[in-house]
């Protein structure tokens, strides 16, 4: 329950510790029983957030995880039994900026002898729809790194984040507010869709908890994170516990491209929704809820514990 100093327990170096995924992850291994000594990785050791976790004792280590910045990477990830690593594709857009970024870390971790990486890999919508969808630089991309991580021979975990609940909000297609006071959530696909729900910032750690404790999991596994749910089920229960009016609308791409305002992304999302069509990212298996420590939470969990207004803004 607490961060060890004790030099005896496993050091695991956690990637984008300010962030949903890496901050999760650090949550659910400080919550454990088992001791972990932790060091956590930022740009900004200053961060309100890098600075919550030193007062419980995780090391704060500032470094830049570019390809240019090697020689400090490497620093940062020694004396690593453990390594989480995520990379953030949404802060520079740059598909081969992500699988060089993420092949370094794969590189490093290899070269340090790390015991365990946990990667937060995505599969390839490209190679799922035989190339119809080739637009998705950030699903392609981690799976590159995926392939590059296991030709590499480190002994390698993959934790695929699920989609995000907080995208039916924040994304550039969330819900938009109509003249009524009504809500409209449109996607180009049927809303019987499916797609593994996460509340990432609470439950995705436990996943990556469960691949280093539990036994049956551990180097070699690849697990899906989240709960299945449809879109037309996530605005039915989102209508139900807000009381607000909220339709579901399937617009066809184009439309769907307007209305996310980006010329240049929305046909990426676009390609990213019309993929979903395959189950569940591909159908990659979601981790069974018996290997983790604790329930992770539905759809209408997250709705529950989180305030309409941090919502609805
Ligand atoms: N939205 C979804 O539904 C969804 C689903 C699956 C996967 N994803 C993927 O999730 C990834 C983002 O993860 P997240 O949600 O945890 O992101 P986040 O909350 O925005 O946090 C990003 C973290 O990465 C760190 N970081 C970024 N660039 C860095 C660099 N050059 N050096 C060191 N640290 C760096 C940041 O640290 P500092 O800023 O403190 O340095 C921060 O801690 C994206 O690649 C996205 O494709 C998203």
């Amino acid at each position: 329950m607490t961060v060890s100093q004790d030099p005896s327990a496993p050091l695991v170096v956690l990637v984008g510790i300010t962030g949903l995924q890496g901050g999760s992850v650090a949550r659910a291994l400080i919550s454990s029983d088992k001791p972990y000594r932790l060091r956590g990785l930022t740009r900004d050791a200053s961060k309100p957030a890098a600075q919550a976790f030193a007062a419980q004792g995780v090391e704060i280590v500032s470094v830049s995880l570019t390809v240019d910045n090697a020689v400090n990477v490497r620093k940062a990830f020694e004396g690593a039994d453990i390594a989480f690593v995520v990379t953030n594709f949404n802060e520079h857009m740059d598909k081969q900026r992500e699988i060089s970024e993420g092949k370094m870390l794969v590189d490093t971790a290899k070269a340090l002898g790390v015991k365990h990486l946990i990667w937060s890999g995505l599969e390839s919508l490209s190679t799922l729809s035989g190339g119809k969808y080739s637009r998705v630089g950030f699903f392609d991309a981690k799976s590159e790194v995926t392939e590059y991580a296991k030709s590499s021979g480190v002994p390698l975990s993959v934790v695929e984040a699920g989609y995000y609940a907080t995208n039916i909000f924040e994304a550039p297609y969330a819900l938009k507010k109509q003249p009524d006071g009504s809500y409209v959530f449109g996607l180009p696909i049927p809303a019987t869709t499916q797609i593994p729900i996460i509340d990432v910032a609470h439950d995705y750690g436990l996943y990556v908890r469960a691949t280093i404790e539990n036994p049956a999991l551990g180097p070699g596994s690849e697990v899906l994170s989240g709960k299945p749910i449809s879109f037309g089920d996530i605005v039915a229960k989102l209508s139900e516990v807000s009381g607000k009016k909220i339709t579901y609308l399937e617009l066809d791409r184009e439309a769907f491209i307007e209305a996310t305002g980006m010329s240049d992304y929305g046909p990426m999302l676009s390609d990213m929704f019309e993929a979903f069509g395959f189950p569940d990212y591909g159908g990659k298996e979601i981790a069974s809820e018996s290997l983790l420590a604790r329930k992770p939470r539905s759809w209408a969990d997250f709705l529950t514990a989180t305030p309409a207004h941090d919502l609805f803004q």
